[in-house]
């Protein structure tokens, strides 16, 4: 029987600066699985147009990501680095997959919904079909595992819904042309082309808090800088943005379970112990019984160690954004080659004549 070769694929959208979070909820996950893995990595500069259209940096922006990938340890030689717009398959897929997909799923998804706000018919038709092109940007690559925080979990549900649907609606194609895979689903085996990806969405922080507030996720757009760690923030703000984290007046606890109803306690420990790379059971053990006060200094230290090295490699890389559209471009064309093998067969299936 073969099965799906194991792919990752994730991406990263060029919007504002990368934060803490992205670091540790996808970033940290990127370079860990380049051991065992073949992975292919993504500035999705299409998805980011579809918040705004015009962007002043786009081009900087797309640059600073993919610095942000290799300073992190992201080998773009033995691996794939690119941009999504120069593999154009990426967006003749989503095309294809938005008559796959229900305007009902895309209308359930809650980023679509917190994004588009209370004016959702003025919201743009992209921002609607953004999981649609999330669903290609995977199964062009017919990747079986896809790193990322826990913010996008249902997006990769709907990748999935996405695979299965076109799996049964072609199944007859899929099985006369047979280039279908084997794979179960539940209790039964089906034949489909694309496979049922998983989402990698573990760790001790796969969804790094707010520093302001713990009930809120750390992110680009939230108003206050405070609010985040940046990748690009030096050691004086790393440690004075730590010192200033919202906490609440207790000790920390021994166990893990002392955690439980402490956002912010929960949120900085998490944060430590993916850092530290040691479990949350392991920091408690080190820090139980301990005030904020005495850990915040050693979460500051931590923070400055692991990510002052990131923002050095980041400044130098770049300095030399030619070297950066190289890395771009020498991925793209790799990538492409593998769309394209996928989409000859994806326009077989379908029936569109061309090569
Ligand atoms: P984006 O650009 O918003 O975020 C990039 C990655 O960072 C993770 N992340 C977080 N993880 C933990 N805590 C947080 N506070 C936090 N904030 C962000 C995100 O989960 C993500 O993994 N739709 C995606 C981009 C995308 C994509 C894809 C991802 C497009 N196509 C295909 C995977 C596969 C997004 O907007 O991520």
């Amino acid at each position: 029987m073969s099965e799906f070769k194991e792919l990752v694929f994730s991406g990263v959208q060029p919007t504002g600066n990368l934060h803490l979070g992205n670091y540790l909820g996808a970033l940290q996950k990127f370079v860990a699985l380049q051991e065992s893995h073949e992975c292919i990595y993504c500035v999705v500069d299409l998805h980011s147009l579809t918040a705004t259209l015009v962007h002043d940096d786009l081009a900087e922006q797309t640059r600073s990501i993919t610095a942000a990938f290799l300073a992190s340890g992201i080998d773009p030689r033995k691996h794939i680095v690119f941009n999504q717009s120069q593999v154009m398959q990426h967006a003749e897929l989503a095309w294809i997959f938005n008559c796959v997909a229900r305007i009902g799923w895309m209308n359930r998804m809650t980023q679509f919904k917190d994004k588009a706000g209370k004016d959702r018919e003025n919201a743009s038709l992209g921002l609607l079909a953004y999981p649609s092109l999330m669903a290609a940007d995977i199964l062009v690559y017919r990747a079986t595992h896809v790193p990322v925080g826990d913010d996008q979990k249902q997006h990769l549900e709907l990748t999935r819904d996405v695979a299965q649907k076109f799996n049964n609606d072609f199944s007859g194609r899929i099985a006369e042309l047979g280039c279908g895979v084997e794979m179960e689903v539940g209790e039964e085996k089906v034949n489909g082309f694309f496979p049922l990806t998983e989402p990698l969405i573990e760790g001790p922080v796969t969804r790094v808090m707010s520093l302001r507030d713990g009930s809120k996720k750390m992110s680009k757009s939230d108003p206050s800088d405070l609010s985040r760690i940046n990748l690009t923030d030096d050691a004086d703000a790393i440690s004075r943005k730590i010192k200033k984290a919202k906490t609440d007046p207790e000790a920390l606890p021994s166990e893990v379970a002392g955690l439980e109803g402490r956002p912010e306690a929960q949120n900085l420990v998490g944060i430590y112990s993916a850092l530290a790379g040691v479990s949350r059971a392991d920091v408690l053990a080190d820090f139980g019984g301990r005030q904020f006060s005495d850990f915040k200094p050693a979460l500051a230290e931590l923070a400055v160690e692991k990510l002052s090295p990131i923002a050095g490699e980041m400044r130098r890389i770049s300095a030399d954004p030619a070297y950066i559209d190289g890395v771009l471009r020498d991925g793209a064309l790799r990538a492409r080659e593998k769309a394209e093998t996928t989409m000859k067969t994806v326009r077989e299936i379908i029936g569109l004549i061309g090569g």
